[in-house]
């Protein structure tokens, strides 16, 4: 479409310029004017023209009126003028010849910008703070990341992906604690993730009690976790050799969500990594005079910027969250010089990218105005807020798991004889959460209910990955047909189909420049219902005759290739069949 938007306002701008050749106005600025009206009724684009009232001295109806008379270009039919709107009805065999070859000679790079070619983007995503269960909270930064992550890689820019797991900080010294007082290896070895998230939960309501229960709270233990991370990081190998054992535990645990989600990584350098990376930062701070001592803490003052003061260093020496983004930020910028480097992470870490950001800012890298902070919104379940530490969370193992069991249930009802049945629920059940996550704008807090993620009705996941199946059985029935031939457009869903297709580039340019999933899951809806819609009005295998099968099958296979273009971008499965 954007090719078409381009053609109508080089035309505009040419039927203005006729009656006021020194106008100031190009063909871009009135492309990006053009508007998709609410209703098709009103045209496939419409120009608002007040929007060039000003410039051309002139009240919108007339200007409206004087360019539906004039202006001729071949991708459009018709174009009326109404209150001020030029209304404009597209050819539908011109966009069907010019779409349709197009998404079957470039498939899967139908739909895919350029303008990232020679650009390095990192992302940093997903990075649980392992020693803590991966649970529905992770959810979000692991799949809105990974689809910024798919929608950069198709504009060409080359990504690293980044797991900068949270393998360093006071939770494992209260782990140690725990496990020193409750735990042992045998334990830990045959339960895994489990046995680990049991002690994590058990030192932490140690040390806040329960009043309920009649349980003091505890302080000490929490000043004991201290201290054995403050062992850690003066390099005790007694600690560290226990915490790399709980480190390799918990990875391992995580693969197997990555592998149903389809997520691999780039790299997996964690916080530990920048433990020896962070004293030269903070001597680059102290000599730039930004490192002030408070309470016995180093700080950098940020109340000019209108935040609270970054915490650089704890009383006791310890190095603290912010220092060690900076020192890898500085790392990253070093290994990979990136044109952007994204991070996704909870809405409630705004102000400490914010803060450290402008740290990084001040010290005087030229790069600080790359980084880029994705915030999304919180996660509640049927209502309840999540809290790891007292373990009232839903698992992603578990949530997933109960999203495959259904989908097999459902499958082994309705299609028993399906080949890899396994598989397929597998990519449809995570694929339901997903695309339940991701239909969210995601700065949205999200109410999670279980019955809606797992409803195999409405605008759901399985309802699109079925779509796709669907599309493939068309084709695989027809065999083969003449995917040269010209387009012959009789059906209004036909031409509704084509118009979505051709959205999907700007789709995708508005996705990346809002760092929104959410934009790509609605137009796979959009997709889905037009390709419906033709499906059930218009006999594809019956059709009247070669031409008009031909086109339709031409239709299909290119609805197919751009809700496959479109999942991809989303960590949704291609199911061939269901
Ligand atoms: N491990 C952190 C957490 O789970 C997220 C890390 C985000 N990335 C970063 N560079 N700070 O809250």
């Amino acid at each position: 479409m954007l090719e078409m938007k381009k053609m109508i306002a080089d035309a505009v701008v040419a039927c203005v310029k006729q009656s006021k050749p020194d106008a100031e106005l190009d063909g871009v600025t009135v492309a990006a004017m053009l508007e998709y009206p609410p209703d098709t009724k009103m045209g496939d684009l419409a120009l608002p023209c007040f929007k060039l009232s000003k410039l051309l001295r002139n009240a919108p109806v007339r200007i409206a009126a004087e360019l539906a008379s004039s202006l001729s270009v071949p991708c459009v039919a018709r174009a009326e003028a109404v209150n001020g709107y030029l209304n404009i009805f597209l050819d539908d065999g011109y966009l069907a010849d010019r779409i349709v070859p197009e998404v079957l000679t470039k498939k899967e790079k139908y739909g895919a910008p350029t303008f990232g070619e020679g650009k390095t983007v990192v992302l940093d995503y997903s990075s649980p703070n392992l020693a803590k269960p991966f649970h529905i909270g992770h959810l979000g930064t692991t799949v809105i990341g990974h689809a910024i992550k798919k929608l950069h890689e198709f504009a060409g820019y080359k990504c690293v992906g980044i797991n900068y797991v949270g393998d360093w900080g006071t939770q494992f010294g209260k782990l140690i604690v725990a496990f020193k007082k409750w735990g042992d290896r045998e334990t830990v070895e045959k339960g895994g993730i489990d046995a680990l998230v049991d002690l994590y939960v058990r030192i932490n309501n140690a040390i806040s009690g329960d009043a309920e229960k009649g349980i003091p709270a505890n302080p000490s233990l929490a000043d004991e976790a201290r201290a054995e991370f403050l062992k850690m990081e003066q390099g005790d190998e007694e600690n560290l050799a226990l915490w790399r054992w709980l480190v390799e535990k918990t990875l391992k645990a995580n693969d197997e969500i990555y592998r149903q989600l389809g997520i691999t990584f780039d790299s997996y350098k964690g916080e530990s990594c920048y433990t020896d990376k962070m004293p030269a930062q903070v001597q680059k701070l102290r000599d730039k005079g930004l490192l002030k001592i408070d309470d016995g803490a180093s700080i950098v003052e940020l109340s000019d910027y209108g935040m609270p003061p970054c915490l650089i260093l704890k009383r006791d020496g310890s190095s603290l969250y912010p220092t060690r983004d900076i020192a890898a930020a500085v790392d990253r910028k070093e290994e990979y010089d990136f044109d952007k480097a994204i991070y996704v992470t909870s809405a409630g870490q705004s102000l400490h990218f914010a803060q450290w950001f402008k740290v990084v800012e001040l010290m005087g890298y030229d790069w600080a105005d790359k980084l880029v902070h994705v915030p999304y919104g919180t996660v509640s379940i049927n209502g309840a807020k999540l809290a790891t530490r007292t373990g009232n969370v839903i698992l992603l193992r578990d949530l997933f798991g109960l999203a495959i069991e259904k989908v097999a249930a459902i499958m082994e009802e309705k299609n028993p004889n399906l080949a890899d049945k396994d598989k397929i629920a597998e990519a449809v059940g995570v694929g339901a959460i997903v695309f339940y996550y991701l239909s969210n704008n995601r700065i949205r807090d999200i109410n999670f209910i279980m019955e809606d993620a797992l409803s195999f009705d409405g605008n759901t996941g399985p309802y699109v990955q079925y779509t796709y199946a669907r599309t493939c059985s068309v084709l695989a029935k027809s065999g083969a047909y003449d995917r040269e031939a010209k387009m012959t457009v009789t059906e209004a869903e036909e031409a509704e189909l084509i118009k979505v297709i051709a959205r999907f580039e700007e789709i995708v340019r508005e996705a990346i420049d809002s760092y929104e999933p959410s934009v790509v899951t609605r137009y796979i809806l959009d997709l889905a219902g037009a390709y419906n819609r033709f499906y059930h009005n218009c006999s594809i295998l019956g059709a009247e005759n070669e031409t008009v099968k031909n086109t339709r099958l031409a239709l299909t296979e290119s609805a197919k290739t751009v809700l496959g273009n479109a999942f991809d971008l989303i960590c949704l499965a291609k199911t061939e069949k269901i």
